[in-house]
């Protein structure tokens, strides 16, 4: 060929990657894999083949784990795990470094290995996950050398189950395991049964770092053996893979006191301004859909382009697909490689035939013969409601629609029972900034996609799952705060008899969307003090869940206020229940027949202006993250948040859920204090004259057992707590596995009202989302 006719054809060779090394190091192993279980590799046993996906070839025999493999993984990480914690933070961030540093050295024998084994194309493996993977090991070296001094309340969780997917095997073990090694946790971790040997490859790393038995297990095998590690004895379950299995796992945890992080799904907007340079934002879907042959849960999945545009991106886009060089991921010049499994290629190739809308795109490359392989293809003209638009379709598969104006670009974007990531592309930056904050997801990228790093979280909200992963935000989800729980102890209603105190009838209705309404019953209950009758209070059913859910849901625009504003309505509540503190104070003993009230009402006063002190400064943070940009963490409210007040502090209970709830831009829907709710319905009076909006602060008063179930169940409502002297913690959180919400339960514990938890409500009434803002040219 002539150098002018290269450079006409822009064709090149093929630049393959040598399997040798890899391959030496699996004949080194003798091929057949035992589970690496406190510090040594067992026996292989009865198991599966492992195969390269892109040939078909067998690579190595995995071992199915037992039971009583999974009970000695579990055993042997109990074992090690007071040692391990007491090794301090600067002991264990040795540990971490030398794994990293480890990592490092062998960081092309891991990356072929991986490509072997998942059919990622080299290019991907070499630069993308296997140095991520370093660099979340580094990254938590030094979040463990910082614990003691930047987390003095934290603690460790205990044993951590931890079960990952196979499309990014080496680099979710890492997001895993880092995190929960560097906060004092040991753990037990299942690969994906396609995708194993990079976390065996990691187990031989472990040994040769002299990382103490027992604080790494890993044990392989399919989701049976991912169910046997989320029905074992541990305290924690994080878990990344298909939104069905995440909320499999959800049901099976409740009620155990397990923690419990989700990253689960998606369907990611990847949205296209008429303004933006058609040509970058084209290259960036080439990253953001036939990334790892689109088996990425964040991929840029849905394209949503604006109408002025579209032709034209649309050709461009297709003339570029045309350009895409699929085949052997070994081969350094290939932009997409294998789908990991014949199973995944077939359900790509089921959910594809099943459309018949739009038109369809195929690229223009040859499939090898062998092998799983997909082309990339692209699919226009469909509906929000095509099953297209709505299911992830986990291959190299985009579908695209138009808009055309921001608005709909939002409106369009949201359309999604998911909420993990979204790209926005344009060269207007007031409007990027001004659509990345109304975009519901954990992750948005402006003019960029894809980009990932430890010090950023990563996650998702609705049902893309919970909790986050890297940054300071992810260390939440592998600490719990330090202190004993206190026992629960139920407290029931007083009983008696008699006549009323006061002879008018005084039945205390529910408070809903700013005004008091009888209970759709029509039932209520006399409250009893030690003096005798004192009132009356309505009896909620679900249908007053609903109502007050609806009241919450249309208080929206509370969500969009300044923390400015938010603190002086607080610091007002704070004001006109100091007004009335004596009131209070005897209402409160006379229903509990104690002598706290006064301090009780104090105390509130305190939260309120607490929390009305944090409203404006609860700040989000900005990550220095390894590109030539920033990633904004902004800390947003989590939505309508239902939660079931203490009993035992009729007034204090409520006020410190409320208080830094609605601090943060949620809107509540608080079931009083059971057996003493007067002081709650006495409370909204103060709402009342506090230029609280209608709908921010809902108050039922009823059973907390009979209100649990429909909070917990309701589609509108994003997160449910409870701290009820009855334990509801297995009916909430078995409920709450419907849309995935988020849950704060007791586990039969209470907490002590006394002391000002203000920090932990404000953490669990915020999400954070990380917006991503490259610069430069
Ligand atoms: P999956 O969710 O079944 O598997 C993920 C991990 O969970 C694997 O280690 C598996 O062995 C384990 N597992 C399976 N069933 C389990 C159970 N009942 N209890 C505990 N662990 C269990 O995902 P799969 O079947 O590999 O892929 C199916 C679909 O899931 C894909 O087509 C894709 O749509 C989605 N997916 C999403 C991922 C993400 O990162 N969001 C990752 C992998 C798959």
């Amino acid at each position: 060929m002539t150098i002018k006719e290269l450079f006409d054809t822009m064709e090149y060779g093929p630049a393959p990657e040598s399997a040798a090394e890899a391959l030496a190091w699996l004949v080194d192993q003798g091929d057949r894999f035992g589970h690496f279980i406190d510090g040594a590799f067992t026996a292989p046993g009865d198991g599966f083949d492992s195969r390269n996906p892109a040939t078909g070839e067998v690579l190595a025999t995995l071992t199915q784990a037992t039971q009583t493999d999974v009970d000695a993984a579990v055993a042997a990480a109990r074992k090690a795990q007071l040692k391990w914690a007491a090794l301090g933070g600067a002991g264990r961030a040795r540990y971490l470094y030398a794994i990293a540093r480890l990592m490092q050295k062998h960081s092309r024998l891991f990356a072929v290995l991986e490509t072997l084994d998942n059919g990622k194309p080299i290019r991907e493996s070499r630069d993308i996950d296997i140095p991520l993977a370093q660099r979340h090991f580094y990254y938590h070296a030094g979040m463990a050398q910082l614990m003691e001094s930047e987390l003095p309340d934290a603690e460790p969780l205990g044993v951590c189950g931890q079960i990952i997917p196979w499309n990014f095997p080496l680099l979710m073990l890492a997001w895993k395991v880092a995190p929960a090694l560097a906060m004092g946790n040991t753990v037990v971790l299942k690969p994906a049964e396609y995708t194993s040997l990079t976390a065996l490859l990691f187990a031989d790393i472990c040994q040769q770092a002299g990382l103490p038995k027992g604080v790494v297990n890993i044990v392989t095998g399919d989701g049976g053996v991912g169910e046997m590690i989320v029905a074992s004895d541990v305290d924690k379950i994080a878990f990344t893979g298909s939104t069905a299995v995440g909320r499999r796992i959800r049901e099976a945890t409740s009620g155990r006191g397990l923690e419990l992080t989700l990253e689960l799904g998606g369907k990611s907007a990847y949205i296209v301004f008429d303004d933006a340079d058609i040509d970058s934002a084209i290259e960036g879907l080439v990253d953001a859909i036939w990334f790892n042959q689109g088996q990425v849960c964040c991929a840029g999945s849905r394209l949503l382009v604006q109408e002025g545009i579209a032709d034209r991106f649309h050709t461009k886009l297709r003339a570029r697909m045309d350009g895409l060089r699929l085949g052997n991921p070994l081969d350094k010049c290939i932009d997409v490689g294998a789908v990991v499994d014949p199973v995944q290629l077939q359900t790509i190739e089921r959910m594809v035939a099943s459309n018949t809308a739009g038109q369809v795109h195929r690229a223009a490359c040859t499939l090898p013969e062998n092998g799983c392989y997909y082309p990339p293809t692209l699919i226009t003209g469909l509906s929000t409601s095509d099953p297209l638009m709505q299911e992830e379709i986990f291959g190299p598969v985009l579908v695209s629609t138009t808009f055309r104006t921001p608005a709909e670009a939002v409106e369009l974007a949201n359309n999604t029972r998911y909420g993990l990531a979204a790209t926005v592309w344009t060269e207007n930056v007031n409007l990027a900034l001004d659509i990345a904050p109304k975009l519901v997801a954990g992750v948005v990228w402006v003019n960029a996609t894809n980009l990932f790093d430890a010090a950023a979280g990563f996650g998702g909200v609705r049902e893309s799952g919970f909790g986050r992963e890297g940054g300071w935000e992810g260390l939440a989800a592998y600490t719990r705060p330090k202190g004993k729980r206190k026992a629960l102890a139920r407290i029931e209603p007083a009983s008696g008899h008699g006549a009323p105190v006061d002879p008018i009838d005084r039945t205390a209705k529910l408070y809903v969307g700013g005004k008091q309404a009888r209970p759709d019953g029509g039932y209520s209950r006399p409250v009893w003090g030690k003096s005798g009758l004192l009132g009356h209070v309505g009896l909620a059913n679900r249908k007053d869940v609903r109502n007050a859910v609806e009241a919450a849901s249309g208080a929206a625009g509370w969500a969009r206020t300044t923390g400015h504003l938010r603190a002086q309505i607080l610091y007002y509540i704070g004001e006109n229940l100091s007004a009335r503190a004596a009131e209070f104070a005897h209402r409160i003993d006379s229903m509990t027949g104690k002598r706290s009230g006064a301090k009780e009402v104090e105390a509130s006063i305190q939260r309120l202006f607490t929390a009305a002190a944090w409203a404006d400064k609860y700040d989000g943070q900005v990550h220095g993250v390894p590109i030539r940009g920033v990633a904004l963490a902004m800390k947003e409210p989590v939505g309508v948040i239902g939660a079931l007040c203490a009993d035992e502090a009729p007034l204090l209970g409520l006020v410190s859920v409320m208080a830094p709830a609605i601090a943060m831009g949620n809107r509540v829907v608080l079931a009083a204090s059971e057996p003493y709710p007067l002081a709650a319905t006495d409370f909204y009076q103060i709402l009342d004259t506090s230029d609280v909006p209608a709908g921010v602060v809902n108050i039922l008063t009823g059973s907390h057992a009979e209100l649990a179930k429909p909070l917990a169940s309701h589609l509108n409502v994003d997160a449910v707590w409870s701290f009820s002297s009855t334990d509801l913690s297995a009916e909430i959180e078995k409920a709450a596995s419907g849309n995935l919400k988020r849950t704060w339960v007791n586990n039969a514990t209470s907490l002590d009202w006394s002391v000002d938890h203000s920090k932990r409500f404000l953490q669990a009434a915020t999400e954070i989302k990380n917006i991503w803002v490259p610069y430069g040219e």
